[in-house]
C-alpha cells in the first residue's frame, strides 16, 4: 500500500520524459522519484501503433507499482497518454495516473495571431485525443499539426556514443529545420504562428535548436510545468505529499531520484548528466516484459 514516503512514478518511451522530471523536482523538491526510459522499445510514435504502446505502458505501470511500490504515476510522454490513458485508468483503478497532452488549450488562449503550430510525433498528431483538443479549442484560432518522424530518435540517439556528437546534432538541426520550414511562417503578422506547441516531451530537449530557427519572440509552450502543479493537486487530495518536515526523512538530491531504461545504460546515464546533472550511479539498466511477446524488449 503506498503511503506518502512512497515515490511518484514515471515513465516515457525514452529519455525524453526527463523534461517531466526536471519540473516535477522544481514542484515537488521533498518527493522520491523513479523514472522509467522504455529506451529498448523507443520511439513509440513514429510507427509503433497504439496495441504497442497501450502493451508497453501497463506492463510498465505494473512494473512500477510492484517493484518500487508508486503512489501515483505520471506519463511523461504525449504518444503513450493518447494511446493508453483512458486504458490504464480503467485496468488499474488504484492508481492515480497524470497524463501528458500537447499545450493546445493553453495556445488558444495566448496566442495573438490565432494560428498556432504543433510539433508532436505521428502517433499524437493522428490520435483521437488531440483531434478532440482542437475541436474543442480550434474555434477561434488554427492549429497547423506536423507529425516529426525520426525526430525524437534522432534525440534518443544523441545520448548514445554510437554517432560522434557533431553528426547528431547535426541531424537535430536538419530535422527541426524540416518539420518547422514545413509548418510555415512564424512571426507576428496576420496569418503568421507566433505559438510554437512541442507535443512531445523530447522536443524540450531541442528548444534551442528550434529557438535558433524561429527567433527570440516565438512562444514556445509545453507541458512540464503545468503536469507537475496537477501531480501535486492531486497528491494533496488524496493526502499522499510527503511531509516537508517532522518525520520525513532528510534525503540528499540523488537519493531521491531512482532512473532506469530498458535500453543502454549508458545512454540514460548520459542524458541525466546532461541535462538534469545527475551522477551516473541514479540510473540502472532493467527488463520490463511486456505480456505478449510482440511487446518484450530486444
Ligand atoms: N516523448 C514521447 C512523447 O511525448 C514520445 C517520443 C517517441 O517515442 O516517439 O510523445
Amino acid at each position: 500500500m503506498p503511503t506518502p514516503h512512497s515515490p511518484i512514478g514515471i515513465f516515457d518511451s525514452g529519455v525524453g520524459g526527463l523534461s517531466v522530471l526536471q519540473a516535477l523536482r522544481h514542484e515537488l523538491p521533498h518527493e522520491r522519484f523513479v523514472y522509467l526510459a522504455d529506451s529498448g522499445n523507443a520511439p513509440y510514435g513514429d510507427a509503433r501503433g497504439d496495441a504497442f504502446v497501450q502493451e508497453r505502458s501497463l506492463a510498465i505501470a505494473h512494473y512500477l507499482l510492484q517493484q518500487h511500490d508508486i503512489k501515483i504515476l505520471v506519463i511523461a510522454c504525449n504518444t503513450a497518454t493518447a494511446a493508453a490513458v483512458e486504458l490504464m485508468r480503467e485496468r488499474m483503478p488504484q492508481l492515480p495516473v497524470i497524463g501528458v497532452e500537447p499545450a493546445i488549450k493553453p495556445a488558444s488562449f495566448s496566442s495573438q495571431t490565432r494560428h498556432v503550430g504543433v510539433m508532436a510525433t505521428r502517433g499524437t498528431v493522428s490520435s483521437q485525443r488531440v483531434a478532440r483538443l482542437v475541436s474543442e479549442h480550434g474555434l477561434h484560432t488554427e492549429f497547423h499539426l506536423q507529425a516529426c518522424d525520426g525526430l525524437a530518435r534522432a534525440i534518443e540517439q544523441s545520448t548514445e556514443q554510437a554517432l560522434p556528437a557533431q553528426a547528431s546534432a547535426t541531424e537535430i538541426r536538419a530535422l527541426c529545420r524540416k518539420y518547422t520550414s514545413a509548418l510555415g511562417s512564424f512571426g507576428h503578422k496576420t496569418g503568421q504562428m507566433d505559438t510554437l506547441v512541442l507535443g512531445c516531451t523530447h522536443y524540450v530537449f531541442v528548444k534551442d535548436d528550434l529557438r535558433a530557427l524561429l527567433g527570440p519572440d516565438i512562444q514556445f509552450l509545453d507541458t512540464g510545468a503545468p503536469v507537475a502543479r496537477q501531480t501535486r493537486r492531486m497528491l494533496e487530495q488524496r493526502k499522499l505529499l510527503t511531509p516537508e518536515s517532522g518525520d520525513a526523512p532528510q534525503l540528499a538530491r540523488a537519493e531521491q531520484i531512482q532512473l532506469m531504461t530498458t535500453g543502454r545504460l549508458s545512454a540514460l546515464q548520459a542524458a541525466a548528466q546532461r541535462w538534469l546533472q545527475l551522477p551516473a550511479h541514479c540510473s540502472q539498466a532493467v527488463n520490463v516484459r511486456s505480456e505478449s511477446s510482440a511487446a518484450t524488449p530486444a
